[in-house]
């Protein structure tokens, strides 16, 4: 097949859909991968690295389209690539349909299949290829945590893990899932004084078990997060209740209660957030103050390490992508039932029930 992986176009987008060391793989199998020149500059891939690994750049988004069956991207597509987009294509990228009625309108007019990252399942019944960018923005949330808690940036000026004769941050972690467990183990990691809180039992057993007396665990009732505000330095969002908006666990009035220049992380922004007082911010402008509390609200979190969150997703994406091409989409989505939950569009159909639903736009089950 050929693959065509064009640069991410969206602002302040440095992943690339392959890493030279995916295109060695797809390469080895027989497949033509044709790369936009710069493509992968922004993390430190010339071209040289992918001619070096057998794919041929493209001087423009136009080529890569033009000469490509299969197009593997990062991001969802923007207007300009929509409109280069034909029914012989199949996209295979993040596309977040629910929430972009004009995309998936777009997409529905090119004709092309498209398979979504964000609703392919896995045997267990979660969403693999959506746990890479967890488990990079978990790690991260406890990073960005102790920086702002910098005296310089407006923070309290506390150490998260305290020295000898002083005591650490406390931190806590709201929803102990994929990003919450790798906050705790960076936040464990500097030696915080962290809490998991959830409302499922079974996750706390299993959190119990994994760090021991390393942390605490407490189901997430109301009154145990009002407690945990009033006298945590730190506070993670990281809960997801999947297809609905995040929870309001840490109301307006609970915020006063907080410590002044403690940091508030919201991970779970992108669905709404966690905290009353939260708003999406940007790399640009990543925090801002509510009654002295900096909040730290960026939705795209994994942007910021696009060189490792791009390591990360290749390493989940690449199986997908190689039975794709091995097979073409239909086949391979025959093949794998889980694969096939990532289709999103398909004949100019909306082919996901729930998008079709939110959107309210006619939906028709591809197969
Ligand atoms: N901001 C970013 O850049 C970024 C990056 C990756 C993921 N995310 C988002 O982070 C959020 C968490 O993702 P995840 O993969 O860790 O989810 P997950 O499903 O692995 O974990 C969510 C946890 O929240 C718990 N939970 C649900 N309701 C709760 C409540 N009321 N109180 C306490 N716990 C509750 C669940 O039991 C579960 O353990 C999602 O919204 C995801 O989209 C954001």
């Amino acid at each position: 097949m050929k693959i065509g992986v064009p640069k991410e176009i969206k602002n302040h987008e440095y992943r690339v859909g392959l890493t030279p060391a995916s295109v060695a793989e797809l390469v080895a199998a027989g497949h033509e991968v044709l790369v936009e020149t710069k493509a992968g500059m922004g993390i430190d891939f010339d071209d040289t690295a992918y001619t070096k690994v057998g794919a041929k750049i493209a001087p423009e988004a136009a080529a890569v389209f033009a000469d490509s069956d299969m197009i593997v991207k990062v991001k969802e597509p923007q207007p300009g690539e929509i409109a280069m987009l034909e029914p012989r294509h199949l996209l295979f990228t993040y596309l977040h349909l629910a929430a972009d009625k004009p995309q998936a309108e777009g997409l529905m007019k090119s004709g092309a299949t498209c398979i979504a990252y964000e609703t392919v399942t896995s045997n267990s019944g979660a969403l693999p290829l959506l746990k890479p960018m967890s488990e990079v923005a978990g790690r991260m949330s406890v990073q960005v945590a102790s920086h702002y808690l910098e005296k310089e940036q407006g923070g309290r000026g506390e150490l998260l893990g305290g020295v000898p004769g002083v005591a650490p941050c406390k931190v806590a972690i709201l929803g102990g899932g994929v990003s919450g467990i790798n906050a705790a183990q960076m936040a464990v990691g500097q030696r915080a004084d962290v809490t998991i809180y959830d409302i499922s039992n079974e996750r706390l057993a299993e959190l119990d078990m994994h760090f021991g007396s390393q942390i605490k665990t407490a189901y997430a009732s109301k009154a145990a997060i009002a407690e945990a505000v009033a006298r945590s330095q730190v506070v993670i969002g990281a809960v997801l209740v999947p297809g609905a908006a995040a929870p309001k666990l840490v109301t307006r009035e609970m915020l006063g209660t907080m410590m002044r220049g403690s940091v508030l992380v919201d991970i779970a922004i992108d669905q709404g957030g966690c905290f009353e007082t939260s708003h999406a911010t940007t790399h640009d402008d990543p925090v801002y103050e509510v009654d002295g509390v900096i909040h730290y609200c960026v939705a795209n979190m994994p942007g910021a390490v696009a060189r490792t969150s791009a390591f990360a997703l290749n390493n989940a994406t690449l199986p997908f992508v190689l039975r794709l091409a091995n097979l073409g989409a239909e086949a391979a989505m025959k093949a794998d039932r889980h694969l096939a939950n990532g289709l999103n569009v398909y004949k100019g159909k909306i082919a996901f029930k729930a998008v079709a639903d939110d959107l309210d736009l006619p939906y028709e089950a591809w197969a």
